[in-house]
């Protein structure tokens, strides 16, 4: 089982068809779709992405190109990024380092913001402030390229990511996205990022989505936890009340990709699955659908061996609500935890 391992597998189709009137230099072109009609008139688009290198940009960026749009990876290392998106593979990628961002941007027809430090590490106070430092000044620098544009020439959508740890920690509240901030650190990250973001002028529209904790083979917090839960036999983390919001990577993936096309996406949505868990189930789950039975806790300092400080994102979670994509009646094809898990370890024993 290679759950580390970055072969980008084929992506399935989005379940929303849809189309939107961007810029003047698309093409339109036909793809086949899951739910509906299989011939559904779409744009091409060409989108830039920060933190395409990243755990959920590999993926997004695989989805988009199945789509048949043009990406433009605004990293810090082009030589990073090449490694992952070899030009062989990826002759549709275009790879920009910072001087050349605002070129690219101006190219685009949308923007994708998924850039930032990783929080699974030590917390230290240099840590903690380049953990901020480094969502709010990409996010910073993206949103004033945007706005120095002429209004024909820019991107005509944002999409930016957050996380829901913008509500704080609660084991009994249920946080949809008119819920109020929360008043730990995570929170205090998560509404600088937001208000960043949300300085880009008025006629770019803005998808703010607060990302819950993302289930995927190839990288994220499960990664991390599935080599301790089989040390520990799999037992619930900490107390297990915690409550854990939670998303498969492709309904993210898919998520972004329909707030990038679809023109009722605005504003503030959480990017987590229907139905958040427990902890403890979360573990009952993963110990079911791995073939081992959940009977033994794993105690909270090996969880923070591994993830460090920013296991209190698992330690002590939050019950948030996709009540905006509900509305917005998008479909998630994993709404259920142990279903989510199946396809990823199934996924992860056929590599
Ligand atoms: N994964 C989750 O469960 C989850 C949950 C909630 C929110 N989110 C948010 O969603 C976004 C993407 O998540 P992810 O899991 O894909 O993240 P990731 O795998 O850690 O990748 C993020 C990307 O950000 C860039 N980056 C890393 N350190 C940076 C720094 N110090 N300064 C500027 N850029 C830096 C890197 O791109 P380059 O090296 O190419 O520049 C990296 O590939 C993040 O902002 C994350 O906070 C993720």
């Amino acid at each position: 089982m290679d759950l580390f391992s970055s072969t980008i597998a084929p992506f399935p189709s989005s379940p929303h068809p849809h189309s939107t009137c961007l810029k003047g230099r698309r093409l339109v072109v036909y793809s086949s779709r899951s739910s509906g009609s299989t011939n559904s008139p779409k744009e091409k688009m060409i989108i830039s992405i920060t933190g395409a290198t990243g755990f959920i940009g590999r993926r997004l960026v695989q989805k988009l190109l199945s789509d048949k749009h043009k990406i433009h990876v605004l990293t810090r290392s082009r030589r990073n990024a090449q490694l992952i998106f070899p030009v062989e593979s990826f002759s549709e990628v275009t790879i920009a380092e910072e001087q050349e961002w605002g070129e690219s941007i101006q190219a685009s027809d949308a923007v994708v913001n998924l850039a930032g430090m990783p929080i699974s590490t030590r917390w230290s106070p240099e840590i903690k402030k380049e953990i901020k430092q480094s969502r709010v000044n990409v996010t910073r620098k993206v949103v004033h390229l945007i706005n120095r544009m002429n209004a024909d020439v820019r991107p005509s959508v944002l999409v930016s990511a957050t996380a829901v740890g913008y509500y704080g920690t609660s084991e009994n509240k249920v946080f949809d996205e008119k819920s109020p901030s929360g008043n730990d650190y995570l929170s205090e990250v998560c509404r600088e990022w937001e208000a960043r973001a949300s300085e880009v002028d008025k006629d770019v529209r803005l998808v703010l989505l607060r990302i819950g904790v993302v289930l995927g083979k190839d990288g994220g917090a499960l990664a991390k936890m599935i080599p301790l839960f089989k040390l520990f036999a799999g037992g619930p983390l900490g107390t297990g009340n915690q409550w854990f919001s939670w998303i498969h990577l492709d309904d993210l993936v898919n998520l972004i990709c329909e707030a990038l096309t679809n023109p009722s996406y605005k504003g503030i949505i959480n990017g987590t699955a229907p139905n958040p868990v427990r902890l403890s189930e979360m573990c009952e789950q993963l110990g079911n659908v791995m073939g081992r039975p959940s009977w033994l806790p794993v105690p909270d300092f090996a969880l923070k061996a591994v993830l460090g400080e920013g296991a209190t994102i698992v330690l002590e979670g939050q019950k948030v609500i996709p009540a905006k994509a509900k509305e917005l009646g998008f479909s998630f094809k994993y709404p259920f935890v142990r279903d989510a898990l199946k396809a990823i370890i199934s996924l992860s024993n056929s590599n």
